[in-house]
């Protein structure tokens, strides 16, 4: 399939937390077609093997590649960690990839204001040390504290958030000794925008709460720009969001971004 400027825009997570950057990119890219992959039955990825998130991940982007994507953001920092560079050296010859990790980075090293930051993300993320060795590699300056919140992308998949479960859970993970005296708290799991209220109002404002929507938007945007392929004109269909289990909180969630006739599929590309 010949990749040209009206070629859909693939977004992949392990479930509904890449729609928060899916929404991002609509927002800011309304010309484009978007093709969204959750894999809802496979989530969460944060508690996998490095083999296994390779494994699904690998399976979706040759899904997103046969749909014929000019572009293929992978919305989950598990996924980004563990395989952005393999996907890169496998696919890379067929297909420009964008990841969530890299823009978050460069955006946060652009800020003056950093000495001590904290960062909150899954198991599989905050193992692979990525963000801070990356964010040390351009701001030396900079004290990075991680902790890896395992039951914060479950518990949101699972439709809890902006509750008072959620506020507890929250609150027990940001107290942690290590994020005293942060002055920036870093989301490193796509899901989390969706409890980012909670974050910053436990906080109060004292703690700046950084996400990668808007950094990742406008890596696409720049990308597709720099390539030519950036479109004017809407002419693609409408934007698909296929999961593989049309689950609950993927149906809400994807109508909360998008309204109430959203185009939601199933599909199976594990047995292709
Ligand atoms: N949204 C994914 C991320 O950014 C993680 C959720 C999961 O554990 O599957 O890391």
């Amino acid at each position: 399939m010949a990749i040209n400027t009206h070629s859909p825009i693939g977004i992949f997570d392990s479930g509904i937390g890449g729609l928060t950057i899916a929404s991002e990119v609509i927002r800011k890219l309304p010309n484009e077609e978007v093709i969204y992959f959750g894999d809802t039955a496979h989530m969460p990825y944060g508690d996998k093997s490095p083999a296994l998130v390779r494994y699904y991940g690998t399976k979706i982007v040759e899904f997103l590649i046969g749909k014929g994507c000019k572009i293929i953001v992978i919305a989950c920092n598990t996924i980004s960690s563990v395989i952005y560079d393999d996907v890169v050296e496998i696919f890379g010859n067929r297909v420009q990839f964008v990841n969530v990790v890299d823009p978050l980075v460069h955006g946060l090293a652009r800020l003056e204001q950093l000495n001590k930051v904290g960062i909150i993300g899954t198991k599989g993320t905050i193992k692979t040390g990525i963000y801070e060795r990356k964010l040390k590699e351009l701001r030396p300056d900079v004290d990075v504290r991680s902790l890896a919140t395992p039951l914060l992308a479950p518990m949101i998949e699972a439709g809890f958030f902006n509750n008072q479960i959620s506020k507890a859970v929250i609150e027990t993970y940001l107290k942690e000794e290590c994020f005293n005296d942060i002055e920036a708290m870093v989301l490193a799991c796509t899901h989390y925008p969706l409890i980012k209220k909670d974050i910053e109002e436990f906080y109060a404002g004292k703690v700046a709460v950084y996400d990668s929507t808007d950094f990742v938007s406008e890596v696409v945007r720049d990308a597709l720009n720099v390539k030519g392929l950036l479109s004017t004109k809407r002419i693609g269909g409408p934007n698909k969001f296929f999961a593989s289990d049309i689950t609950e909180s993927f149906d809400k969630t994807a109508k909360n971004f998008f309204g109430d006739d959203v185009h939601l599929e199933y599909a199976n590309i594990w047995d292709l």
